[in-house]
């Protein structure tokens, strides 16, 4: 009997709740029932979820950081389909596959100066791990920094350069050497840079967790000082790359040259895992000083077709689409509606809740964006996000910049 996706999510979709805690994650089925997210989603257009009652949501965790583009972009699933379609001799291995060329020659077009080498990975977590194991190599110290509250992934390595206990109950020991300071605390930084036994000081240059930025002008301090003690300064730009502050990297912000940058999440274009470290040439020369040595950290699928493909269409649609512009252009208009709600609230936590919950969880969910579509400060949250997001019609508003409509619906 033939296999057929279609057909077989058509006749198993009813099963879905009770398959899944069954056997994948029994928990998170039962925070999805308290919390009112147990919904079929049936179909995802960029910044907008359909359920099986045919009903829209905004969707504001976009998969943990995923959707830059929003989900299924035409360009990124068309390049993808375009890859199988073409029935490649995908994973030879012992091979130099154009499309890991190519889109390494493409991030390193759009990296610090000097990044021009790229190591792919499958996830953000392995890029983490192969930056921690490059850096140890390279400058053949033990020590890694890193900062409370930090997120660098789910693996040892990533995971004892966690900053947040959470994550680690219950999984030690950690890998030994790993020292946390404060997040923005040069003072602490310097302390420990200064025994000249750090090889690498791995950061996030906003947190993911909470959102929290450092004070102005710590990146680059930070640069400063891993120059001045002979440290690898990492710079993992997972969840902030690809134009999610209206940079390309949020470390442009502060003109920063680092050792390494990690990308991950959004270079997928939501579709296939990948990840990536960008480095000097230098640091790679010293991982891989020969040619024995030339899969010393490697993975089965990190130059796989897909996800380069992937990552291609998503560097393409980023750009043709002006997609980092558009963001400055969406974040300030967000800015201005979350202050007016700050405002209307007495306090911003409650007031910024209420407006990302449009349209939520409660049962009655057009009811409820009935409602709220009144509200000026809530619709402009909502509107904006759709306006600014790729999803949408080419129909601007008069006072809208002048940027080029996003290309597909
Ligand atoms: C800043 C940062 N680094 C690393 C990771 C780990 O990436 P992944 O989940 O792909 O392993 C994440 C994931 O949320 C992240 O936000």
């Amino acid at each position: 009997m033939a296999f057929h996706i279609v057909e077989l999510l058509r006749a198993r979709s009813a099963e879905r709740e009770a398959l899944y805690e069954r056997h994948v994650n029994p928990q998170m089925a039962h925070v999805l029932r308290a919390i009112g997210f147990n919904r079929a989603w049936v179909r995802g257009k960029g910044a907008v979820l359909f359920d099986a009652e045919g009903r829209e949501y905004l969707d504001t965790l976009s998969g943990w950081g995923v959707f830059n583009l929003g989900r299924n972009h035409p360009t990124v699933s068309r390049a993808i389909s375009d890859v199988i379609s073409l029935e490649r001799a995908n994973l030879v291995q012992m091979d130099a596959p154009i499309l890991a060329g190519l889109l390494a020659e493409a991030l390193a077009a759009r990296a610090p100066a000097g990044l021009t080498a790229v190591h792919f990975t499958n996830s953000g977590t392995e890029a983490t791990e192969a930056a921690l194991k490059f850096a140890r190599c390279a400058t053949r110290r033990p020590r890694v920094v890193f900062c409370h509250n930090g997120y660098h992934g789910l693996t040892y390595g990533a995971l004892s350069a966690m900053g947040s206990d959470y994550f680690r109950q219950g999984f030690g020991p950690f890998l030994a050497d790993f020292t946390a300071v404060p997040f923005g605390d040069l003072g602490a930084l310097e302390r420990e840079l200064g025994r000249n036994d750090v090889a690498a000081f791995i950061t996030e240059p906003i947190q993911g967790a909470g959102v929290v930025m450092p004070p102005p002008g710590f990146l680059r301090e930070a640069k400063f000082l891993c120059a001045r003690h002979g440290t690898m300064l990492v710079v993992d730009e997972i969840q902030t790359g690809l134009g999610r502050t209206g940079r390309f990297l949020a470390l442009e912000h502060e003109g920063v040259t680092p050792d390494m940058v990690l990308l991950a999440k959004a270079l997928s274009g939501g579709f296939v895992p990948v990840g990536a470290v960008l480095l000097r040439h230098e640091t790679y020369a010293r991982v891989f000083p020969s040619m024995e040595r030339c899969v010393v950290n490697a993975g089965t699928f990190s130059e796989n077709d897909l996800a380069m493909a992937a990552g291609l269409a998503t560097l393409h649609a980023l750009d043709d689409e002006k997609l980092v512009e558009r963001t400055v252009v969406a974040g300030e208009r967000l800015r201005a509606g979350l202050e007016r709600l700050r405002r209307r609230w007495t306090s911003s936590r409650t007031s910024a809740a209420r407006a990302f919950s449009l349209p939520s969880s409660s049962a009655s969910r057009s009811r409820a964006s009935r409602s709220s579509a009144g509200k000026p400060s809530t619709r402009c949250v909502r509107d904006c996000l759709r306006r600014w997001s790729p999803w949408r019609s080419s129909t601007s508003t008069a006072s809208s910049p002048r940027l080029p409509a996003a290309r597909w619906r």
